[in-house]
């Protein structure tokens, strides 16, 4: 069992997946049948026609920003009439983000039980959210120096988190916590190691180890890997692509075929405009890409935005980093959240999926990795 500020959770927990992937329906599903589920904060306004008319052509920063904020309260209020006070909703919110500090207060003002943070050190996110007491943070981390970072850095301020995610940059999906991609594989992400070696950091500490749950995420697709884990000192697991697969994942259709339908030469691990190693689908508009990757980052120059919404504080592209990728991630992340196969851009983590190629309830898979029975619901 995962107890995260005195409440019982079952012990999985969906990880956050932008732009869209996971919103109120696969969130609010997966709280409702006693786990955690979680809300990815980045540019909600894409599942809001409303909102989205009102910026489709707008290159007005601030009127992007606001109108996202009122998708995310949107999102998360949806959420919780779906769980209905059972299980637990946390948004998750990129550290890489510009408007990381906003999406914290925001989900904090609309009533979150948790913030997840990744794609960078959450420092300050004790500070950030010191007027809500009850919020439980959670930092996402794939080794244990970054585990020592956070913790010295949040002991100095009187705060703990109130769970770590550990994502191994070896298996996951999306933005990866590694250098570069040739780091990926590195030992030191190996989940037993990153969790023996927190174990004892806990000790070292003075921390309690029941006093932190590890969730281990990256890569997690059979029911015997639960248990294993559990033993290594894993509290719970996380996953992103078996749940972006279900039939309440939230992007569309087609999303979820491109995912399934993936063979292993098709996924592979390239530089994102965040400066951070990713890792997706091959799909058309990714392998053109990267065939023009090194010839487009000779020419990186600093631009403005392309779309005049500045969503990350470091992007390859605006800002001339030929180290980094040289694409609007937010547009092609759009493209995939509406199963556009063509010009989208798919993460999917690299390992096979729980249910093969099959799309299935949140609550198939969940009893499937609790229980080992892929039987029908
Ligand atoms: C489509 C997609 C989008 C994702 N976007 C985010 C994100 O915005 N923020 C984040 O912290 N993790 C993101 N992730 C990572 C997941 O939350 C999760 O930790 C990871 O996928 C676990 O590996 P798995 O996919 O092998 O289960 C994303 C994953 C997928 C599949």
């Amino acid at each position: 069992m995962l107890s995260i500020k005195g409440k019982s959770l079952l012990p999985i927990v969906q990880g956050g997946m932008g732009v869209g992937v996971s919103a109120h329906r696969l969130a609010g599903t997966v709280a409702g049948l006693g786990a955690m589920g979680t809300i990815s904060s980045v540019d909600l306004r894409r599942h809001h026609s409303d909102l989205m008319e009102f910026t489709a052509k707008s290159r007005d920063k601030d009127q992007i920003n606001r109108v996202n904020l009122i998708a995310l309260d949107r999102e998360i209020k949806a959420a919780q009439r779906l769980a209905n006070g059972t299980g637990m909703i946390a948004v998750n919110v990129m550290k890489a983000v510009s408007e990381y500090a906003a999406y914290v207060r925001q989900a904090c003002a609309s009533g979150i039980d948790a913030v997840v943070v990744g794609a960078g050190l959450p420092l300050d996110l004790p500070e950030l959210t010191s007027d809500f007491p009850k919020v439980a943070l959670i930092p996402i981390l794939s080794d244990a120096r970054g585990i020592a970072l956070v913790l010295k850095k949040w002991m100095r301020k009187n705060r703990l988190p109130d769970a770590i995610v550990i994502e191994n940059p070896r298996y996951a999906a999306g933005h990866l916590g590694a250098a570069k991609p040739e780091d990926v594989n590195l030992p030191q992400f190996a989940f037993p190691s990153v969790l023996e070696n927190t174990l004892q950091l806990f000790k070292d500490l003075g921390i309690e180890s029941e006093r932190i749950p590890l969730i281990t995420a990256g890569g997690i697709h059979q029911h015997e890997q639960v248990d294993q884990l559990v033993k290594l000192g894993a509290s719970a697991i996380q996953l992103g692509t078996p749940f972006a697969v279900t039939e309440e994942g939230d992007a569309h259709p087609d999303f979820k075929k491109v995912l399934v339908q993936a063979k292993p030469e098709d996924i592979v691990t390239f530089m994102s405009v965040a400066g951070l190693p990713a890792r997706g689908v091959k799909t058309p508009w990714l392998e053109n890409y990267l065939s023009k990757e090194s010839k487009m980052q000779s020419k990186a120059h600093v631009q403005e935005c392309t779309v005049g919404f500045d969503c990350l504080q470091q992007c390859g592209l605006r800002d001339g980093n030929a180290k980094a990728g040289q694409f609007c991630i937010d547009t092609r992340l759009g493209f995939a959240l509406q199963g556009d196969v063509k010009r989208g851009l798919f993460f999917r983590g690299s390992e096979p999926l729980p249910m093969g190629s099959e799309i299935r309830s949140a609550k198939e898979l969940i009893n499937y990795m609790l229980n080992g029975s892929r039987e029908s619901q």
